[in-house]
């Protein structure tokens, strides 16, 4: 196969509750990015059950992340939404990269430490491994670039670091089997823009999150417009009008966090929303970022209701997904399996 010059390739976890933070910070992006790049996002399963699942839920939460993708405007046909489990090449080159990346380099990574908590010795093996799964999704499509978050950098870091010990320790094999000079690329971040850090709606220093025990801490992918417009009214804020400066803003985490999501909604900049509401009170901020919200977002919650009252045609497009994705895989794994020595 020979290496695409503009694949992009990102995933998504089905933990549930998704909300405005994972469109804003992501599937907002993955929309846009169709018209200038070939595109394929994956509902990333494996990783998810790293940490324990429900099964009674991960069906319902693989289609909900599906259903999203759909709904904000993803074309399953012009380019490939699957799901991870239901292509076995991903467990497949994962456990090649775990050979080919060093402990020292796992050990390095902040995510483990974070998700894994006090406790090391009780996160499952699969927490530890994440980020060489993570390599084996995007480079089992040769994937030329990966829209991430911040939060994602070091493990894309990891992943080029993989590709380019992979090349190396191979070198010989890949030039003798007609591959040029490497075989994986150096995949570059799409690293998100500004104000896509979306906070909680009830404590402006927490990131908005599927586990937060109250629902009105985010607004999820699902609320009808009436939800969305009660969320915002009881958001949390401050008794003074808005500033004039990003400077006085950035001092106000609650007003910081609901000027960025009107920024973010309006595309545009905070400092253009303060240009528009300086000196004005939450009374008639508030208002107009739920007009706002409830204009941006009822029409995908409400194509997203749609999809998952339809769970047939959701995995339909999985499928069919599926099967592009996995034609992509075995060839990638085939060549992988030669370069590295094994019998085919
Ligand atoms: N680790 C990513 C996250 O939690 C999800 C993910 C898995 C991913 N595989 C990926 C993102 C490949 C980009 C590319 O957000």
């Amino acid at each position: 196969m020979t290496q695409p010059s503009n694949r992009v390739f990102s995933g998504v976890q089905p933990t549930g509750n998704l909300h405005l933070g994972n469109y804003l910070g992501a599937i907002r992006k993955f929309v846009a990015l169709q018209n200038s790049h070939e595109c394929i996002y994956c509902v990333v399963d494996l990783h998810a059950v790293t940490v324990w699942q429900d099964p009674a839920e991960l069906g319902k939460n693989i289609r909900e992340v599906t259903a999203a993708f759909l709904a904000s405007g993803i074309d399953p046909r012009k380019h490939i939404v699957f799901n991870q489990s239901q292509i076995a090449q991903h467990a497949e080159l994962a456990w090649v990269f775990n050979c080919v990346a060093r402990m020292g380099w796992l050990n390095r990574m902040t995510q483990f430490k974070e998700k894994a908590g006090k406790d090391k010795e009780n996160a499952s093996v699969g927490l530890f491994s994440y980020p060489t799964l993570m390599a084996a999704d995007i480079l089992l499509y040769r994937a030329t670039h990966v829209p991430v978050g911040d939060d994602q950098k070091q493990h894309l870091e990891l992943t080029r670091d993989i590709a380019a010990k992979f090349n190396n320790d191979f070198s010989k094999q890949i030039t003798a089997q007609g591959h040029g000079e490497s075989y994986f690329p150096q995949t570059e971040p799409i690293i998100e823009g500004p104000a896509t850090r979306i906070m909680s709606l009830r404590d402006g220093a927490k990131k908005m999150s599927k586990s937060d025990p109250s629902d009105l801490s985010r607004i999820t992918l699902t609320d009808d417009a009436d939800t969305i417009a009660k969320k915002i009214r009881k958001a949390k804020t401050d008794p003074a009008p808005l500033p004039e400066t990003l400077e006085e803003l950035k001092a106000r985490p609650e007003a910081d966090n609901l000027v960025g999501i009107y920024a973010a909604l309006a595309e545009t900049g905070k400092a253009e929303i303060l240009s528009e509401f300086a000196g004005k009170e939450f009374s008639a901020f508030k208002p107009a970022l739920a007009e706002l919200a409830v204009e941006k977002l009822a029409p995908i919650s409400a194509e997203m209701t749609r999809w998952m009252d339809d769970p047939t045609s959701v995995d339909a497009v999985l499928r069919d997904g599926a099967d592009r994705a996995r034609a992509i895989a075995e060839e990638t794994m085939k060549e992988v399996k030669a370069i590295i020595g094994f019998l085919s």
